[in-house]
């Protein structure tokens, strides 16, 4: 992978860069409510301007249908992006169009200028390759350089993540850098204990990266929404807590074969229940009942970690030289169901293990927490991007930078 630096090293004065960001961001309205993947793709911009390129930013944002959509525009994260530059960023409220043309010929050395979102154009996410190219080709024409450092995205094979590479100069900017860096560390010669932890909602967007832990890490501890259907797995009722019926028998298959290779694979044993969910946007306190993971009544559903699996959690990432760390213990947006997950975090910021947040919602919950981001080894800006590379998949966008 040829990296900025050579590119750099070349000299970019005057040339048009286009740095394939990932500047998906939360947004409540027209605020950002975690800038943290704006912050991270600025020692790449800063270090472009400062060799006096004229730098296209590009990104996705949510998921809009192909069509312009209000909801999802990057005008926001283009105003950020300038606050945290100190510096005027042109924004231009096309992707291809006369807009964008405009917005990268009116550009002068070391100026910014970000597209609107790509995903505003069906080429962008087309499964169709010859939509995806004539997508990418449009792109290609406002650019004589790439920079790919959207990592967040780099498991998408989209036309400004995998076509368009190809059809420019291209190197990786400095977030891909570290944070393939930082993954081969979870890959080649990990350092043990190797304990994980994996939340989220569904067990199905984590089975590839449980198949593929079972063989390399030592202890695997599981939360969140997904722990209803290991749970149903060993033969507990979980009343209406989330559950996924039909991956019962794989995760019955992952608990057998973590016992046959001598993976300690950790459930909660206590959760807080409610007959209800919460309400997010007011808070309203939700009263939840704490019990055993065993005895959930058939009424009531699971939306945090309990007390003693907090404790237990801690106690099994205190001896761990290397966390992996996905996904939340639990509704972590409301206050009565964060402190699942605020304790896996203290136990890895409490930990002298080499510590990985593996993006997403559990990026998003450290920050929102109030946690230091310096507190942990990385903070990954990719979710899904981060799992299937730990899934040793092949990675489009890291691909296309190879070549
Ligand atoms: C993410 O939020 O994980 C990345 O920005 C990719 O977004 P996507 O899942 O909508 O492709």
């Amino acid at each position: 992978m040829k990296t900025i630096d050579e590119l750099l090293a070349q000299g970019v004065e005057g040339k048009r860069v286009f740095v394939r960001a990932d500047l998906n961001v939360p947004l409540d309205g027209s605020t950002i409510t975690d800038d943290g993947r704006i912050r991270a793709v600025l020692p790449t911009i800063k270090a472009l301007t400062g060799a006096g390129a004229k730098v296209v930013v590009a990104s996705h944002l949510g998921r809009p249908k192909g069509a312009p959509d209000p909801a999802f525009t990057l005008r926001f994260a283009a105003a950020r992006l300038g606050e945290l530059l100190g510096a005027p960023v042109s924004f231009a409220g096309d992707t291809i169009g006369s807009e964008a043309h405009e917005a990268v010929n009116g550009l002068g050395s070391g100026q910014v200028a970000v597209l609107e979102n790509l995903r505003f154009n069906p080429g962008e996410t087309s499964k169709d390759d010859a939509e995806r190219a004539e997508f990418a080709s449009r792109l290609a024409a406002l650019a004589d350089v790439y920079v790919g450092d959207g990592f967040g995205a780099v498991h998408r094979k989209h036309a400004s993540v995998y076509d368009l590479p190809r059809l420019l100069p291209q190197y990786a900017g400095y977030l891909i850098a570290t944070e393939v860096g930082v993954l081969r560390k979870l890959t080649d010669d990990v350092k043990r204990p190797y304990v994980v932890v994996l939340g989220g909602a569904k067990v199905s967007d984590k089975l590839g990266v449980i198949d593929h832990l079972l063989e390399r890490a030592d202890r695997i501890l599981i939360g969140g929404g997904m722990a209803y259907t290991f749970l149903k797995a060993q033969g507990h009722e979980v009343g209406i807590s989330l559950l996924q019926e039909d991956q019962v028998p794989v995760c019955q298959e992952y608990l057998a074969r973590a016992t046959e290779r001598g993976v300690e694979f950790v459930l909660p044993v206590d959760v807080l229940v409610s007959s209800e969910f919460p309400d997010l946007k007011t808070k309203a306190p939700a009263h939840p009942t704490t019990v055993s993971a065993t005895a959930i009544p058939a009424d009531q559903e699971g939306l945090d970690i309990g007390p003693e699996t907090r404790k237990l959690y801690a106690s099994k990432l205190a001896d761990a030289a290397t966390v992996f760390w996905n996904g939340p213990m639990g509704v972590f947006e409301h206050p009565d169901y964060a402190e699942g997950t605020k304790a896996v975090a203290q136990a890895l910021v409490d930990s002298p293990a080499f510590t990985v947040v593996g993006g997403g919602d559990s990026a998003a919950a450290v920050r929102i927490l109030g946690f230091d981001e310096k507190a942990f080894g990385h903070i990954s800006t990719g979710g899904g991007a981060s799992l299937e590379y730990l899934e040793g998949k092949t990675l489009p966008g890291l691909a296309a930078l190879e070549d």
